[in-house]
């Protein structure tokens, strides 16, 4: 999309629009992924129930797919559920499955209208029958969409991802002198998207947290204190603003001061 398409959804006057101006679209971040944290904080400070910061962190989830669509990203992929979080209480995990099916069911015209294609990364086949029943609908009806493609990780870990990318090397037959980093990527649940760019946690952890090990290899990180059912469109375009300031290097060496204003 363009920037006209971000300023039309954004009222004119809206403290968004000065920021929106302030994005260059040319250096947009290919994949955004966010780590999304501190909905039971969220909760705690309102007296409410961990499960409540869930719930109002589907409106986040909703602003950040729209803004992200209408930015042009290219994949924004959301860590709503890792293989470590079936040790919380199982009334939150069912909770959240059940969140899950009514973002899809409410949301899919939603993702439909914006031309984006939903997929899922993770151990999808031991979510339950009905959780992957939900799953598959929306998979299946935006496959033929063109526009950004929105990854959900659940039931996901970063290792775990590794350990099934080198079991499916494997029985791909693929000989061990043959295997370099290209190929192996293509066997991650990522194969053929790009890399994340830019990777956001909420809430302030400085942690990676078992999410996409392989991919943020060289992804800049921008970690902002807000609390994930906080985190609204003004917010995603902070991070891409900062992450436009950034110099990346991926391993190599700036540019001298001269050599740079020479170019
Ligand atoms: C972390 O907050 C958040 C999660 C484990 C789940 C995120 C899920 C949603 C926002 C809702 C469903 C998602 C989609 C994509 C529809 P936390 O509970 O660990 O917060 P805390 O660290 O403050 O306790």
């Amino acid at each position: 999309m363009s920037r006209e398409e971000l300023l039309a959804w954004i009222p004119a006057g809206h403290p968004d629009e000065t920021l929106a101006r302030q994005i260059s679209f040319d250096r947009l971040p290919a994949h955004i992924a966010i780590i999304m944290d501190g909905n039971g904080r969220w909760a705690a400070q309102r007296h409410l129930p961990r499960v409540e910061g869930h719930r109002a962190g589907i409106d986040a989830v909703r602003d950040t797919v729209e803004t992200a669509a209408r930015l042009g990203i290219e994949v924004l992929t959301l860590y709503a559920f890792s293989m470590e979080n079936w040790k919380r209480p199982a009334a939150e995990v069912s909770t959240l499955m059940m969140l899950l099916k009514r973002y899809l069911r409410s949301e899919l015209n939603t993702l439909l209208r914006n031309d984006i294609r939903f997929s899922v990364i993770g151990r999808m086949d031991d979510l339950s029958r009905d959780i992957q029943d939900e799953l598959h609908a929306a998979i299946d009806r935006t496959a033929s969409d063109s526009g950004m493609l929105f990854n959900i990780a659940l039931n996901y870990g970063g290792r775990a991802e590794i350990v099934d990318a080198a079991r499916r090397a494997i029985e791909s037959g693929v000989r061990p002198h043959d295997l370099d980093e290209q190929r192996f990527a293509d066997f991650l649940y990522t194969a053929g998207q790009p890399d994340p760019d830019l990777l956001i946690r909420t809430s302030g952890e400085m942690r990676v947290s078992n999410f996409l090990l392989w991919q943020i290899a060289y992804a800049e990180i921008y970690v902002t204190e807000t609390l994930w059912p906080d985190f609204r469109r003004w917010h995603l375009l902070e991070a891409v603003q900062a992450y436009q300031k950034r110099e990346r290097r991926y391993g190599g060496i700036s540019p001298s001061p001269a050599v740079a204003s020479a170019k």
